[in-house]
């Protein structure tokens, strides 16, 4: 018996191991189709460990978190330890759930702590250094998560625990954002970190993260305790104190978590499942898809400027309600179903006037307009479930701040509060008392992971990064296929437009097309090219076929078999 079993140990060892990816050689792949399980997420090594952990028998919310966890490491622009995310995840079962674990204010903190003397919002002090970030709450998150998987931690982590411990090549896009950043990364932080070297990050450069590797391991061993008390929490409170930011160990002790009913509603005969507050995410996207339901959008075409105006004008009427009603529910009283009414929404888009621009009010323009922060990844397994996840640090690498001795970069979540209300964040959004700061508070996210029944079956698994811009991303993710039946691939890559309300204009990116562009300033319109903007990790389901799709503005990458 024994020397039939071990071969076949050794066999299945060296399958495995071979189907792992080479964290020193490995490239993007864009597009799979899968029977069994499948994994889009923003970096090769990390959508791989999420499908080798499906293999060794987790389920899609193991391999989610496992996903997670391998982005801290290998994608530190936006994967992280410290910062927050929330988890939609549809059961075989029929069970629905989302996860919160969004930041939240530390007990120091308080309404006008942004504002100089003169009552001016000082922009810096929320968006840079320590004063910028929240508790954080991506590990309790991950934790509060296994109770929807079935392996252990340790087995979840060990991935992101040889990847900051070995270390991997970087890509080119990692390689310009860490030079890019190096002297924030130096004026900021306390001391030494694993991103600052002497010479300029290149390509296949290895990066290794030792401290990071040891926080880890700590999580392995003792879960949510092995971050929020003990040497982590006391590291990070440490950090404060040398930094002048103002989280504590009791605050770290203090964070929790929360399950929250997922906001679902039906859109064309789909059922979507979406976060509901504190993410302004999934309320928009009710909003925006509502404003539409009944245009005939699929009469006047894709990207046709009648299609584009009407989804715009939805998208205004959306981020103003936004602005004037949306904020942490724990906190403030928000009329959701009022919002979200069908018949409201119908009243909201009746004053429309085809051809022309509804004017937005007017108020000081907004911040300037970032592409990659936060990051997404969606999985299907082979039982039938299907997790969505956003998770972020706010801006690109967040605060900057990385914990000494801890090696994990800390949110700048702090900026989507309203710091002063009335006036525009790092993504140019409004807000008004709703979304103040206040102590152990959380800040209104546009954060949007998303799952599309049809016929009651998991159909889309989606979301993306992107600031302001996730809502409507992902307003014409759902609106491509369910309307105008795109194919996956096309959707995701298809060139994106935004508007938020304020500032008054519509960004679209380089491809689109050049006559709705020039239609659209015929009725009036400012319109304005930005750079690319989005990462839609998009999954499809269609007649038991499964698509996974990573997008092509990034190092996104699908995993499957
Ligand atoms: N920090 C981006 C968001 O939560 O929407």
């Amino acid at each position: 018996m024994r020397s039939f079993l071990f071969p076949l140990l050794l066999l299945l060892a060296l399958t495995s191991a071979a189907q792992q990816v080479d964290p020193y050689h490995y490239s993007s792949r864009k597009y799979m189709e899968a029977k069994r399980f499948a994994v889009s997420s923003a970096h090769p090594l990390a959508s791989g460990a999420g499908a080798q952990i499906m293999r060794e028998g987790g389920n899609a919310v193991d391999a989610a978190i496992a996903v997670q966890l391998a982005l801290a490491v290998v994608y530190p622009q936006a994967g992280n330890l410290g910062g927050g995310g929330f988890m939609v995840a549809r059961m075989a079962d029929g069970r629905s759930v989302t996860i919160d674990y969004r930041e939240k204010a530390p007990g120091r903190s308080h309404r006008d702590m942004y504002l100089d003397s003169a009552g001016n919002p000082v922009t810096a002090r929320s968006l840079e250094g320590h004063l910028a970030a929240g508790v954080p709450g991506t590990v309790a998150g991950l934790v509060a998560s296994q109770a929807y998987g079935r392996l252990p931690l340790s087995k979840l982590i060990a991935p992101a625990i040889v990847l900051a411990e070995k270390g991997f090549a970087i890509t080119e896009q990692e390689a310009h954002g860490l030079n890019r950043l190096r002297d924030m990364f130096i004026r900021l932080n306390t001391q030494p970190n694993a991103f600052v070297k002497d010479t300029p990050w290149k390509t296949g450069d290895t990066l290794i993260q030792q401290d990071l590797a040891n926080t880890l391991r700590r999580i392995a061993k003792k879960g949510g305790k092995g971050f929020y008390s003990g040497e982590t929490a006391r590291l990070v409170a440490a950090e404060m104190r040398r930094g002048g930011g103002i989280i504590t160990e009791t605050d770290m002790a203090a964070y929790k978590a929360v399950v929250r009913q997922p906001l679902e509603f039906m859109f064309r005969g789909y059922t979507v499942i979406t976060m509901p507050l504190p993410s302004s995410g999934g309320i928009g996207l009710q909003q925006m898809l509502g404003m539409v339901e009944d245009f005939p959008l699929e009469k006047t075409g894709f990207h046709s400027p009648e299609a584009v105006q009407r989804m715009i004008e939805a998208e205004r009427r959306a981020y103003a309600d936004r602005a004037e009603y949306l904020g942490d529910p724990d906190f403030v009283k928000v009329p959701v179903a009022q919002l979200t009414d069908k018949k409201y929404l119908q009243e909201r888009i009746a004053d429309y006037v085809a051809g022309k621009p509804s004017p937005s009010k007017s108020i000081k323009a907004g911040g300037p307009f970032e592409s990659t922060e936060t990051t997404h990844l969606s999985v299907v397994d082979a039982e039938g479930n299907a997790v969505s996840v956003t998770t972020t640090l706010n801006g690109s690498y967040g605060s900057k701040v990385v914990v000494g001795g801890a090696g994990f970069l800390l949110n700048n979540e702090m900026d989507d509060f309203s710091v002063k209300p009335g006036a525009p964040n790092l993504y140019g959004l409004i807000g008004t008392e709703a979304n103040a700061i206040a102590p152990g508070k959380r800040m209104l996210s546009c954060m949007t992971p998303t799952i599309v029944l049809k016929n009651g079956k998991p159909y889309m698994v989606t979301g993306t990064p992107g600031g302001s811009t996730i809502i409507t991303s992902l307003f014409q993710t759902l609106v491509n296929d369910i309307v105008f039946g795109m194919d996956a691939k096309s959707n995701v890559n298809a060139p994106k437009f935004h508007h938020q309300w304020w500032p008054e204009d519509v960004r679209i990116e380089k491809e689109f097309p050049a006559a709705t562009k020039a239609a659209l300033e015929k009725m009036g319109y400012p319109v304005k090219v930005g750079s690319p903007w989005s990462r839609t990790e998009l999954i499809r389901i269609v007649d038991g076929k499964i698509e996974a799709v990573g997008d092509w503005r990034g190092d996104d990458s699908v995993a499957g078999e």
